[in-house]
């Protein structure tokens, strides 16, 4: 038990997926796990073990934004047995190139964010991916057929903002999408010395303000989700 989340050590896998919103998480948990148990649902943050295809897995959110992820992620870190953390999200596009739908799975966070530079001292404004999800991610997909680009992704701190032209350290950093978790997740990862990818989902494209709608989210996730599972258990 963590401060924040109340399964018991032997509760959580070394695997974790990890869905911005909880209700994804218990939706991906009933359709993908096997023996499935809720492990934690303190402020109704679920997390959800079971097993796929025999390998146990833990499904459980991170809310949104670099505070809250950095909280769950560092306490299934430090106080559960977790080797490596998948976060599974959806992202808004900055290029009129990468459609709705597409998979990213993203090499670098940058962000502007001070999380890594309050926590860790961290002084530089981008973080890579963590240990060897990343790649073992880019593996699966090329033996599932399912295509997927990688890059440098934006975390930012802010969902709504006045001015419309792209934030300096897009432009720096030649980000190809918007989501507002991984940079703390990676900076945890990188202190701590253990595992960390992001996958994302294109949800919407900025310069279009096109967006998949609610309905389709659900549907639409399922690519990403198959993705990260067959990732997942070739981690252990
Ligand atoms: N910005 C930040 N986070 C997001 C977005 C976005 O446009 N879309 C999905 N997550």
């Amino acid at each position: 038990m963590s401060i924040h989340i109340s399964a018991r050590p032997d509760e959580i896998a070394p695997v974790v997926l990890m869905p911005g919103d909880p209700l994804r998480a218990k939706h991906i948990a009933e359709k993908m796990l096997s023996d499935l148990r809720l492990v934690s649902r303190t402020r109704n943050i679920y997390f959800y073990t079971g097993t796929y295809k025999g390998t146990p897995v833990t499904i459980g959110a991170s809310g949104m934004g670099c505070p809250s992820i950095g909280i769950y992620s560092y306490e299934l870190y430090t106080e559960y047995d977790v080797e490596c953390i998948i976060r599974i999200g959806t992202c808004g596009s900055y290029m009129m190139g990468i459609k709705l739908y597409d998979l990213i799975n993203a090499d670098v966070a940058c962000s502007e964010s001070t999380y890594a530079r309050s926590a860790f001292d961290y002084l530089k404004n981008s973080v890579p991916h963590q240990g060897n999800a990343y790649d073992i991610i880019n593996e699966t997909a090329k033996a599932m057929n399912t295509p997927l680009r990688t890059g440098a992704i934006h975390s930012g701190d802010v969902f709504y903002r006045i001015d419309r032209t792209l934030p300096e350290i897009v432009i720096e950093h030649n980000c190809l999408a918007a989501e507002m978790e991984a940079f703390a997740l990676f900076a945890n990862a990188q202190y701590l010395e253990k595992t960390a990818a992001t996958l994302l989902t294109v949800s919407d494209i900025i310069p279009t303000q096109e967006k998949i709608s609610a309905d389709e989210r659900e549907r639409s996730l399922d690519k990403m989700t198959d993705l990260a599972l067959e990732s997942a258990i070739k981690m252990v």
